[in-house]
C-alpha cells in the first residue's frame, strides 16, 4: 500500500516556526507499525528527522507521539488501524503541553521533576527483616495497576488541566505516588499524600478521562487518581 506521512517539523536552529512535511512511502505493509514508517522517512528520504525510540516493543516508554490526533506509542501503532484501502495518509505530531526540542522530540524536563516530587521510590527506615518484607498477594493487588507504568508521558501530555498550567503535576507523577503511597511495605504515604494535596496535585484533576484513554498499557488512571483523593479525604 502506498502512505503518505503528515509529520510536524521543526528545528529551531533554522526553522522561524514549525510547518508540515509530506514524505510519501510505496510497498508499506498493513502490518507496519508508525516507527518503521518514521524510519523509512528517515533512512530513505531524510536523515534530518529526529525522534526518539529505543525498545520499539512498547517497553521503554520513549516514543509518545500524537499520531492522527491520539497520544500513541509509534512502535505499538499499527498501519492497519488506520488506513483501510491501499492508499492513505497519516498525521505525525509531537505530544502537547511540553516544549519542542526539535521535530517529534519534547523536552521531558518538566515531566521528569513533577515525576520526582512524588518521590517514586520504596521508604522504610526499619531494619531490614533477616529476609525479606513479607506482603500478602491481596497487600499487592491493591497497587497491580500503577506498576505497570513505563513513563511514557502520554497521559499527561493529553490532559487539558496540564495543558492549561504545567505546575500540575499531571497523571503519570500520581500513578507513580500511588504504587508506592499503597505498598503495605512503605512508610511515607503520608508525606506523599500532603504532596499531592497541594494546589498543584489531585485536587487540579479535573476527571476529563484522557488519560486513561491515552495510556498504552490501559492503566485505569482516573480510577487510580480517585483512589488518591480518597486516601486523602480518609486520613
Ligand atoms: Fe504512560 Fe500510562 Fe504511565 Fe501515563 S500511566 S506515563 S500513559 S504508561
Ligand atoms: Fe487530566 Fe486524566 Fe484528570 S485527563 S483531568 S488527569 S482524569
Ligand atoms: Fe520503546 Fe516504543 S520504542 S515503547
Amino acid at each position: 500500500m502506498e502512505i503518505t506521512l503528515r509529520i510536524r517539523r521543526y528545528n529551531p536552529e533554522v526553522d522561524e516556526k514549525p510547518y508540515w512535511a509530506e514524505y510519501t512511502l510505496e510497498n508499506v505493509e498493513r502490518t507496519d507499525r508508525v516507527l518503521d514508517l518514521l524510519h523509512r522517512v528517515k533512512w530513505e528520504i531524510d536523515g534530518t528527522l529526529s525522534f526518539r525510540r529505543s525498545c520499539a516493543h512498547g517497553v521503554c516508554g520513549s516514543d509518545a507521539m500524537r499520531i492522527n490526533g491520539m497520544n500513541l506509542l509509534a512502535c505499538k501503532a499499527l498501519v492497519k488501524d488506520f488506513v483501510k484501502g491501499a492508499k492513505g495518509r497519516i498525521q505525525v505530531e509531537p505530544i502537547l503541553g511540553l516544549p519542542v526540542i526539535k521535530d517529534l522530540i519534547v523536552d521531558m524536563d518538566t515531566f521528569f521533576e513533577h515525576y520526582r516530587t512524588v518521590m517514586p521510590y520504596f521508604i522504610n527506615d526499619e531494619e531490614p527483616p533477616e529476609r525479606e518484607r513479607l506482603q500478602s498477594p491481596e497487600e499487592r493487588a491493591i497497587f497491580d495497576e500503577s506498576t505497570k507504568c513505563i513513563l511514557c508521558a502520554a497521559c499527561t501530555t493529553s490532559c487539558p488541566s496540564f495543558w492549561a498550567n504545567e505546575t500540575y503535576l499531571g497523571p503519570a507523577a500520581i500513578v507513580q505516588a500511588h504504587r508506592f503511597i499503597f505498598d503495605s511495605r512503605d512508610q511515607a504515604a503520608s508525606e506523599r499524600l500532603a504532596i499531592l494535596s497541594e494546589e498543584n496535585g489531585v485536587w487540579r484533576c479535573r476527571t476529563i478521562y484522557n488519560c486513561t484513554m491515552a495510556c498504552p498499557r490501559e492503566i485505569p488512571i482516573t480510577q487510580l487518581i480517585a483512589e488518591v483523593k480518597k486516601e486523602i479525604g480518609r486520613r
